[in-house]
């Protein structure tokens, strides 16, 4: 495998909202973030993903563009950002930035024109159909918001497809227009010297609505190659694809070498485990064995061909340490041992802002106090369809998006040191306890933790490109797994409970073990009789 500057490299996934504030309006900006390079320098990282900063009527975030080559006033101008990859570049740290193109916001100009008549030049920018006979939408397609995807244009008398919100009409692929003006404005951002591309939902692109196909469609992957020949191709940029129902072989067709489409993808088959039935609203425990399986089946399947990205969460979804872990008494311990797991795996980790001090999910009780559309939206649906208000409540402390979206705690200041003015989401309050500032200044911490984990990577090429075998592959609460290459082996033990248990490594008896990192005091001394405290996790090299 040609190694490449993004194998060893560790992301930071910074949501711009939620970051930093530097004018008091209540809105972190890009000059937040100019203010916290050196903070994210010193934590290790080399590359950050930036979710989007683009002009937008915010329907969704700015996940809803009006102008791919204008910066949102509330989040600075064209010259922070400019100031933005400079700073960043005198770091070495480069920024990948979010390219949303399966659909704009209906206040793009494009949109704006194509609404003008049915031959406008620009209609054909979207996806429009008429009405059935009666009246009715051109298909009973929902919305991924909920809802129909479909809405009537009452002026020039058709519908338009929209596979998020309303206000995010998707654009039609089957248009080469499309495509050339997509390429343009990639090539612009690239030409200013930005590190990549995440590519937001980008297994819809290829979609053939009139089939009822919009996942994984027939010309998706001719539409990357496309792409990838048109921009970045010949640029050495890290892409990676949003694609949320990719199995393993469909993730080798997006990032195999030779096929030359992206550098990888997020899969989301670990994370959607705990949604009963594929829907988030409704919340399961999380069966650890299952998700052992599942994470194997990536590593062992994307070894030669391919390469995985690593995450426990985003923007979207929950906090790791409240999902996956304990976010009451052992939470800096058990967002350790996640921590560990997912570093030493084989792959390209990401780290979402906050995770690196351990933030938690933020439990709000009001329905007032979220403010996601689609949490929002989906309490509307869900509660006229019957489910209770409490249930409903209870669905969204587990999953909605807001939880990774309250503000970045930096300080036990007002407002968690995110602004001086009043937050436009409201701060978790355990910011007291929860902070850079504090983390930053005591060994024990996460903060500390992740550092060790990401200098880690870079001195040990082996957790970079060696082999994964799993160990303890039927141990319901233990994660275990080897990474070995011709000179180096290291074992990954880490207990996912919250109880205290004796594991069988006696396999490895007969090496010397130095523990390269631990987020406790675990006594290697009788590998047949491994005691692992809760959440103890340890890396460890086998001599
Ligand atoms: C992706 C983004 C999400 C957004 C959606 C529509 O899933 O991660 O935040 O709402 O696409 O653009
Ligand atoms: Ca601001």
């Amino acid at each position: 495998m040609e190694q490449k500057w993004w194998h060893d490299s560790v992301v930071y996934q910074i949501y711009p909202r939620s970051f930093c504030d530097s004018n008091g309006d209540g809105i972190g900006d890009l000059n937040g973030i100019r203010s916290k390079l050196d903070y994210l320098s010193e934590l290790g990282i080399d590359v950050i993903w930036l979710s989007p900063v683009y002009q937008s009527p915010m329907d969704d975030n700015g996940y809803d563009i009006s102008d791919y080559q204008a910066i949102a006033p509330e989040f600075g101008t064209m010259e922070d950002m400019d100031a933005l990859l400079a700073e960043a570049r005198e770091r070495g740290i480069r920024i990948v930035m979010d390219l949303v193109v399966n659909h704009t916001s209906d206040e793009h100009d494009w949109f704006q024109k194509a609404c003008e008549s049915k031959d406008s030049p620009y209609r054909d920018y979207y996806v429009w159909r008429d009405a059935q006979p009666d009246g009715s939408a051109p298909s009973d397609l929902g919305s991924i918001f909920g809802g129909s995807a479909w809405e009537w244009h009452e002026p020039t008398g058709q519908y338009y497809l929209h596979l998020f919100s309303k206000k995010q009409p998707d654009l039609n692929w089957e248009n080469p227009k499309v495509h050339e003006e997509v390429h343009t404005m990639m090539n612009w951002w690239i030409d200013k010297g930005i590190g990549g591309f995440r590519l937001d939902v980008i297994d819809l692109i290829g979609k053939e609505i009139d089939k009822g196909i919009t996942g994984n469609g027939p010309r998706l992957h001719p539409l990357l190659k496309q792409m990838n020949r048109a921009t970045f191709g010949d640029k050495d940029l890290l892409t990676v694809g949003e694609t949320w129902e990719a199995t393993p072989d469909i993730a080798k067709l997006y990032s195999a070498e030779e096929r030359e489409e992206l550098s990888m993808v997020f899969q989301f088959e670990h994370i959607t485990l705990t949604w009963r039935d594929g829907d988030k609203w409704q919340p399961e425990e999380l069966d650890l064995k299952a998700f052992k399986q599942v994470l194997t089946k990536w590593q062992l399947e994307l070894k030669e061909t391919g390469w995985n990205s690593l995450f426990w969460n985003n923007h979207d979804l929950p906090r790791a340490v409240s999902k996956y872990g304990d976010d009451g008494q052992y939470r800096i311990k058990s967002a350790k041992m996640l921590a560990t797991v997912l570093h030493c795996m084989k792959g390209t980790p990401y780290i979402y802002q906050g995770e690196e001090i351990g933030m938690t999910n933020v439990q709000f009780d009001r329905l007032e106090q979220y403010q996601d559309i689609e949490s929002l939206n989906f309490y509307k649906v869900k509660t006229e369809a019957g489910v209770s208000h409490d249930e409903m409540m209870h669905a969204l402390a587990e999953n909605g998006r807001d939880n990774a979206r309250t503000p970045m705690q930096w300080s036990a200041a007002p407002h968690a040191g995110f602004t001086t003015g009043q937050p436009w989401i409201e701060v978790n309050p355990n910011y007291i306890d929860v902070n850079t500032e504090q983390d930053m200044a005591s060994n024990e911490s996460v903060y500390h933790y992740y550092k060790e984990l990401i200098a880690l990577r870079k001195q040990n090429k082996v957790i970079v490109y060696g082999e994964f075998t799993p160990v303890l592959e039927q141990h319901d609460k233990v994660f275990a797994y080897l990474r070995h290459d011709d000179s180096t082996r290291i074992l990954v033990v880490a207990n996912f409970s919250g109880e205290s248990v004796t594991v069988d490594l006696s396999q490895f008896e007969g090496f010397d073990i130095e523990t390269l990192v631990s987020n406790g005091d675990m006594n290697t001394s009788k590998l047949s009789e491994l005691d692992l405290q809760p959440y103890d996790a340890a890396v460890l090299k086998l001599i």
